[in-house]
């Protein structure tokens, strides 16, 4: 029987050796320590025995038991380790390698110029505001001196939403003059930037959509003086203090007298000619159209509840592409809205 007992040791010693499972561990547990199992076998026969051979035997027993069961704990965290190491080697991060860099954007240069030109309206104590692009015709011409039949209002220019050519899409931001002066008592300083529509095949400087930025003040005593001065202190701080500005006379309906303000060419510095050829930035004009101005109708100041006995103002409406393509050196309209990444990258 201690044969028995030592020979059952040796293989379950040998056996668990080679063990390399956590799964063939429970199999040997079993096979050996078991309630079926051989070292149970072997016990169950020390009945058998003599009283003198009994607690030796169940001495040698207990020993072997107890061997076994070290084996199998060392054994067990043996395996565990190993299972561990295999687990980080396989699943190894190298916190060194570089992630991917995600690609950032950055404003958009028309966008860009809108904010210069806002931060220098405010600092000049201009307020902002805003309107609707579907206006009605009645804000976008009548109010505005505009009357039916003028050629502004033909189909071909623009886009209606209504059989009786009452609802539009703006054409342009002075419907923003009645909008404010209708709602406000003077003084009145604001600006008003935003979209407007006009039926124009797209080509080096016309887009069906293009940006303007209105602006209105109205008070007492305001004059020609005070246009010509606000108009010119922002573009010399937008295109330099040597930048050249001219104003001509010019016709809006609803603003009289009007003119149109002009920048000299920055290319050809207002010669109209680069090395013997027209200046393809001024077309040979050595000026650039910038935008229209006028001293606000008294038509429209009564339309709009103000007495132009007593109240006078100035209105202008700038073209913010122009106005961006002079200060980015842009010499394609349609360049701004392509949203080429190469393109917008230069800015
Ligand atoms: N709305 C005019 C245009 O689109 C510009 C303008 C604005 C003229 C304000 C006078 C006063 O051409």
């Amino acid at each position: 029987m201690k044969e028995q007992l030592e020979l059952i040791k040796a293989q379950a010693i040998a056996a668990l050796d080679t063990a390399d499972t956590p799964a063939a561990l429970e199999e040997l547990r079993v096979r050996y320590l078991g309630k079926k199992g051989e070292l149970t076998a072997v016990l169950k026969m020390m009945g058998k025995l003599s009283a003198e051979e009994r607690p030796v035997m169940g001495q040698i027993a207990n020993s072997v038991r107890a061997d076994i069961e070290n084996m199998l704990e060392q054994r067990k965290s043996a395996v565990h380790a190993a299972a561990l190491d295999a687990k980080l080697a396989a699943e190894k991060i190298d916190v060194t390698i570089p992630g991917n860099t995600v690609a950032m954007g950055h404003e958009h240069p028309m966008n860009k110029v809108l904010q210069e030109i806002k931060d220098i309206f405010v600092g000049m104590g201009y307020q902002i505001v805003d309107g609707p692009e579907v206006e009605l015709a009645a804000y976008n011409f009548t109010r505005l001196n505009i009357e039916e039949g003028h050629p502004s209002r033909d189909r071909s220019d623009t886009f209606y939403f209504t059989d009786d050519d009452k609802v539009l899409l703006r054409t342009q931001t002075s419907p923003m003059q009645v909008r404010v002066m209708e709602n406000a008592k003077p003084p009145i300083c604001i600006l008003a930037p935003g979209r407007v529509y006009r039926k124009d095949e797209a080509d080096a400087t016309h887009s069906p959509m293009f940006h303007q930025i209105e602006g209105l003040v109205v008070d007492e005593n305001i004059t020609m003086g005070d246009l010509k001065g606000a108009l010119i202190t922002v573009m010399r701080r937008i295109y330099g203090q040597d930048a050249q500005m001219r104003f001509r006379p010019h016709h809006f309906p609803f603003t009289e007298p009007s003119c149109e303000m002009d920048m000299q060419c920055h290319k050809c510095h207002g010669t109209g000619e680069i090395d013997g050829q027209v200046c393809s930035t001024c077309h040979g004009e050595g000026w650039i159209e910038l935008l229209g101005a006028g001293m606000v109708h008294p038509d429209v100041l009564k339309g709009c509840g103000i007495d132009p006995e007593k109240y006078s103002g100035f209105a202008f409406g700038m073209g913010l592409e122009r106005m961006a393509m002079g200060r980015m050196r842009i010499n394609d309209l349609r360049l701004i809205f392509d949203n080429v990444v190469r393109f917008l990258n230069q800015f």
